[in-house]
């Protein structure tokens, strides 16, 4: 049984994420998406409501559930009862910074194995930060994210205007 997570911040997911999770849960038997509670990166959604955009765009994959975390990736990885760390890689400039996250982990925890995917070539250029900018000024994301999320970015970049 080969069990994985996918970490990340999530906020919101796109097309870039979905297609990870998607290629992911066909070559693992388990795969669980770690959503990240951390507030240093002030995130325009709160976890529960990353967690819950996710579980809805994933609803159809039977063997994937989203969990929230906050901690140390290690120690989510053994409650998770994971082997391997799925991240994706969009371009050269993710590489170092990639390396030197799974490198800490395998140091820190010498049973955790990170698999790398490439990010499909059509979202390379997508960031979570970009959709969430597009959406400020009030562009069209809806080649980025899925519908459901570009409605909720609408509602919260309406409700954040009111306060
Ligand atoms: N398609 C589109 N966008 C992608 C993508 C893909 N396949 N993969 C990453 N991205 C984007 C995200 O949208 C995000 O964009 P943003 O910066 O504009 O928000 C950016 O790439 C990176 O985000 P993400 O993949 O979510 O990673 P992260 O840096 O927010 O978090 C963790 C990475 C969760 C794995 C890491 O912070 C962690 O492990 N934290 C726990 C603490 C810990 O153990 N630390 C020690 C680790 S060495």
């Amino acid at each position: 049984m080969l069990r994985a997570i996918y970490p990340g911040s999530f906020d919101p997911v796109t097309f870039g994420h979905l297609d990870i999770i998607r290629r992911s849960c066909k070559i693992v038997d388990e795969l669980t998406v770690g959503v990240l509670n951390n507030n240093t990166k002030m995130p325009l959604f709160s976890v529960e409501e990353r967690v819950k955009m996710l579980s809805e765009v994933t609803g159809d994959l039977k063997n994937v559930r989203i969990v929230p975390f906050d901690g140390l990736l290690i120690e989510f990885a053994k409650k998770m009862q994971a082997d391997v760390v799925i991240r994706g890689l969009r371009a050269i400039t993710d590489f170092e910074y990639e390396l030197q996250m799974s490198q800490t982990n395998h140091k820190l925890d010498p049973r955790l194995e990170t698999m790398f995917l490439t990010t499909g070539i059509e979202y390379s250029y997508l960031s979570s930060s970009t959709v969430k900018e597009i959406a400020a000024f009030g562009g069209d994301v809806s080649q980025f994210v899925p519908e459901a999320v570009a409605l909720r970015l609408k509602e919260k970049i309406k409700a954040k205007r009111r306060v």
